[in-house]
């Protein structure tokens, strides 16, 4: 039996929504014992968006997939997957994805969500990735999605001052093998990191009850200053990983978009990658934290602001709760 050869990947939309409602630090402010100096200081973070309480994550998912698919120029009848990376799904289940393939009236799409934290939209790339390299699936929608602010414990300083809403989208489909596309991916996970990020309640060992209610365990809880250390260093090390196994180097890089969970640790990876500005992409000053959104809403601003063109190197990187962690090297294919 002849080898089956593997097409190539490649990233051919992008889309973003949020909502319309801005809430600054001088917000949150009258909120929380904080201040605005503290949180540009300590975390880059200006204002972010905030859903009205009973929207569901599907909602700015739907808009996000729908500018992705115009931009790739395809009608939603021509998706045949659909993978929603979230920690805030509509409900437990049903998933998400089903939600939005019915929104956006992709009638031959199957889906499902995935959920790996602030790392779900690289986690769900490369199953989208392996889907259409093998021809398993000719286009596959990866919608982060997140509404954070839903989770959130507004009384506590620590968490809430860092997290906002929004959904991010791209298209991935076969192109030209000349185009490189989705080049190489390196995701990791280590479960002895649980213990510092996570929603207690919810799930099947505290199921809600008055009682979790009443203990704030259906909240994010996390260890800063652990997640802090950890996170620079599992996203410098494999940024430069990823790097180094493809010959490359930092001044190979058009554009880094980190994950946007703090600016100093988006810092640190610039630093270590000797990266000048114009090479890394900052939306946490106006998104804050939008944890499976956050990467491609900033893929989103930076094709609008004419910061990628076709045939530009592209560094992906992540690190979230779990934890988990990637990065993932593309060849940007969207024009
Ligand atoms: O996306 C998923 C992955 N998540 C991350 O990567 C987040 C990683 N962690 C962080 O970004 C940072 O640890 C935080 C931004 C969460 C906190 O910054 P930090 O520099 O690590 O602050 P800290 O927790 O060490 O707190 C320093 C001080 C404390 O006061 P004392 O104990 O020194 O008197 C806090 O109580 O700042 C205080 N503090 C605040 N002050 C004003 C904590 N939160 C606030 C606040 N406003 N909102």
């Amino acid at each position: 039996m002849a080898a089956r050869t593997l097409l190539t990947a490649g990233i051919t939309g992008v889309g973003m929504s949020y909502p319309d409602h801005i809430m600054t630090n001088h917000d949150l402010e009258a909120m929380v014992e904080t201040n605005d100096q503290w949180i540009v200081e300590r975390t880059g973070i200006r204002e972010r968006r905030i859903a009205e309480k009973g929207t569901g994550a599907s909602v700015y998912g739907a808009k996000a997939a729908i500018q992705a698919l115009e931009h790739a120029g395809l009608r939603p009848d021509q998706v045949d997957q659909i993978i929603v990376p979230t920690v805030t799904p509509d409900m437990v289940f049903p998933p998400t994805a089903c939600l939005i393939q019915e929104m956006i009236g992709a009638e031959n799409a199957w889906g499902y969500d995935l959920e790996a934290a602030c790392s779900g939209f690289l986690f769900s790339l490369q199953n989208a990735r392996a889907q259409v390299e093998t021809g398993a699936a000719k286009r596959v929608l990866v919608i982060g999605t997140e509404i954070m602010s839903a989770i959130l414990d507004w009384e506590d300083r620590n968490t809430c001052i860092l997290f906002g809403d929004g959904a991010g989208a791209v298209v991935v489909e076969a192109i030209d093998e000349d185009q490189v596309g989705i080049r190489d991916s390196i995701l990791h996970c280590d479960g002895s990191g649980a213990k510092f990020l996570y929603q207690g309640a919810g799930g099947s060992r505290i199921p809600a009850s008055a009682e979790s209610v009443a203990a704030g365990q259906h909240f994010v809880h996390q260890e800063g200053r652990d997640v802090f250390k950890f996170a620079v260093k599992g996203m410098t090390a494999i940024t430069e990983e990823i790097l180094t196994r493809n010959g490359l180097t930092g001044s190979d890089v058009k554009l880094l978009v980190p994950h946007q969970a703090n600016i100093r640790i988006i810092e640190a990876v610039q630093r270590r990658l000797e990266l000048s500005d114009e090479q890394v992409m900052v939306t946490i000053d106006r998104f804050g934290n939008t944890t499976a959104g956050s990467i491609p809403m900033a893929l989103r601003v930076a094709q609008d602001e004419g910061r990628l063109k076709p045939g530009d190197l592209v560094v992906l990187c992540a690190f979230g709760a779990g934890f988990t962690w990637g990065a993932t090297l593309v060849r940007w294919t969207a024009s």
